[in-house]
């Protein structure tokens, strides 16, 4: 995040405590994520503890502490879901994109997320890459998703 963008978050919001989630949205909101030198300053700036920063950031899952990769692959582990695969499926993509989740792939094309229960339970397992859905995933369709998201990236034809 640049500083320039840190700096007009914070313009007019200095020595206001009860402003840290509204902060917390805006940065989350720039910038994807709240980077650590971010917390910094916003904890300089709204006169709040770091810790307390910390605390709230981490605590809430709309606030994310590191850089999420390009595509997002979100991974319902609900009951239903898990019931029907889904740790099955999990363990496929971290294997696969060789990243645990929460983390980003070394290119920063993917990252991996776990949740809890995406609505859907009686089409599980459910996967979603960005704004699309896949309902009865299988570990086949799993691996032709990320590859064809891959070669998409990569400009190249779609191998599903
Ligand atoms: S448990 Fe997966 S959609 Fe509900």
């Amino acid at each position: 995040m640049e500083s320039s963008q840190l700096e007009s978050i914070l313009k007019g919001r200095s020595s206001q405590p009860h402003l840290l989630i509204e902060v917390l949205q805006d940065v989350q909101e720039c910038c994807g994520y709240v980077p650590e030198d971010a917390m910094r300053r916003i904890s300089e700036i709204l006169g709040v503890p770091l810790i307390e920063v910390y605390r709230v950031a981490s605590f809430y899952k709309a606030f994310k502490l590191t850089p999420s990769g390009k595509n997002i692959i979100t991974m319902c582990m609900g009951t239903a879901c898990h019931v029907r695969g889904a740790q099955l499926l999990a363990d496929q993509a971290s294997g696969h994109l060789k990243v645990e989740p929460g983390e980003m792939t070394e290119d920063g094309l993917f990252s991996i997320e776990h949740v809890n229960c995406l609505g859907a339970c009686a089409l599980g397992p459910i996967v979603t890459e960005n704004a699309s859905s896949h309902h009865h995933v299988t570990p086949s369709k799993l691996r032709k998703l990320i590859d064809k998201l891959r070669s998409e990236e990569e400009g190249g034809a779609c191998n599903a």
